[in-house]
């Protein structure tokens, strides 16, 4: 049989044998999107018995960002230990699984290969569900991770390495993308002008960190497109920073990373107010790498509070990539009923809403 391993609508199980989906379901989750080998087990959706993450930080930061073969390589050597040691953390041997889910989509294709074809085997030899997992969905559940009765209708506000979303969540299962960049993705800003700055890779943290003994205004970087619909653009921010150095060399990193951060911080938070209000959200949920970032943070956390609404927001752990969201993600559709044919392969490109089953 031949089958596309990077087939963008892989059929949808319906499993015959399904088992009874409860707080005491549990599932295995397996991530290999980018540069984590991640595995975690997870009891009734949101009880994280173990989450494992094995960075290759140090295999990619000599080449000041991820390579993708080697990525593919190093997840291909650790997956058997992060899972081993997923399910030793969590006290449980492999037969008390009773559904895996893994990332299928989006992410580098050879790095998702090597989770999905770990996941599936597991499955197939447990005799249980295969669950295909959406990465950017499963980023929302990081956030429902500790507060699973927050309320819809719900802003899920997505920015991480590859995306900056703005998402109307109306229930789960049910969104609608009302704003993203135009061009870089609010954390591949900060990784680019990090690199600029010559700051330690990857360079979200090491922004914050910078920002912290600089001073903000000191750079004047513009805000763009602060009132046209929910649409963000961070290349301009990003010129803005490589003009202003280029022209003074002999400004302080740590003033440039806190004007820059500054400037991408007020821009989301104010997409967001306005976004919150245009769906009527009860709830403003972060998620994604740069939801670690302790500026966005304390604003965010100032901004629900004055536009009335409750605040989602996932400890720094879960804001980056790891396994526990997946395994979350895998048991509400599990919850739901379904499952993912074996025959499903990786989709690269797959988007928020579609085809991730
Ligand atoms: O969600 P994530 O772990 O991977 C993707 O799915 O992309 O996000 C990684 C991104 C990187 O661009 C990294 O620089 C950024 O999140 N990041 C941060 C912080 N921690 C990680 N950006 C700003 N401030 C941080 N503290
Ligand atoms: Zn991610």
């Amino acid at each position: 049989m031949t089958h596309d391993t990077t087939s963008s609508t892989p059929s949808v199980e319906v499993f015959s044998s399904m088992p009874q989906i409860d707080s005491a379901t549990v599932v295995l989750g397996v991530e290999t999107s980018c540069d984590e080998t991640a595995a975690a087990v997870v009891m009734g959706g949101t009880d994280v018995l173990s989450s494992v993450v094995s960075s290759q930080l140090d295999v990619h930061a000599r080449f000041g960002g991820v390579v993708p073969e080697i990525a593919s390589r190093a997840h291909v050597e650790s997956i058997p230990h992060v899972v081993a040691e997923a399910l030793e953390r969590a006290n449980i041997d492999l037969d008390r699984v009773d559904a895996v889910a893994a990332t299928v989509g989006p992410g580098l294709v050879g790095a998702l290969l090597v989770g999905v074809s770990a996941a599936k085997a597991t499955a197939l030899a447990l005799e249980v569900p295969f669950i295909g997992v959406n990465h950017l969905e499963a980023h929302l559940y990081a956030a429902l991770l500790d507060e699973p009765r927050a309320e819809f209708p719900m802003l899920f506000v997505l920015v991480s390495g590859g995306h900056t979303l703005f998402v109307e969540m109306v229930d789960h299962d049910s969104y609608r993308v009302i704003g993203q960049t135009i061009d870089d993705a609010a954390g591949e800003a900060f990784d680019k002008v990090a690199r600029f700055l010559h700051l330690s890779y990857p360079g979200g943290p090491a922004i914050d960190k910078a920002a912290t003994r600089g001073n903000d205004t000191a750079v004047a970087i513009p805000r763009a497109m602060l009132n046209d619909g929910f649409d963000v653009s961070f290349s301009g921010v990003k010129t803005a920073v490589i003009n202003y150095v280029r022209a003074n060399p002999t400004v302080s990193s740590d003033d440039v990373a806190a004007s820059f951060q500054r400037a991408v911080v007020d821009v989301l938070v104010h997409k967001s107010r306005r976004a919150a209000r245009h769906v009527n959200a009860r709830t403003i949920a972060l998620g994604g790498g740069v939801a670690a970032n302790s500026l966005l943070r304390s604003e965010m956390t100032k901004a629900a509070e004055s536009e009335g609404v409750s605040l989602v927001l996932p400890s720094r752990e879960m804001c980056t990539d790891n396994a526990a969201m997946i395994a979350s993600a895998g048991w509400y559709r599990l919850r739901r009923g379904e499952s993912t044919a074996l025959d499903a392969g990786a989709n690269p490109n797959l988007k928020l809403g579609s085809g991730q089953r």
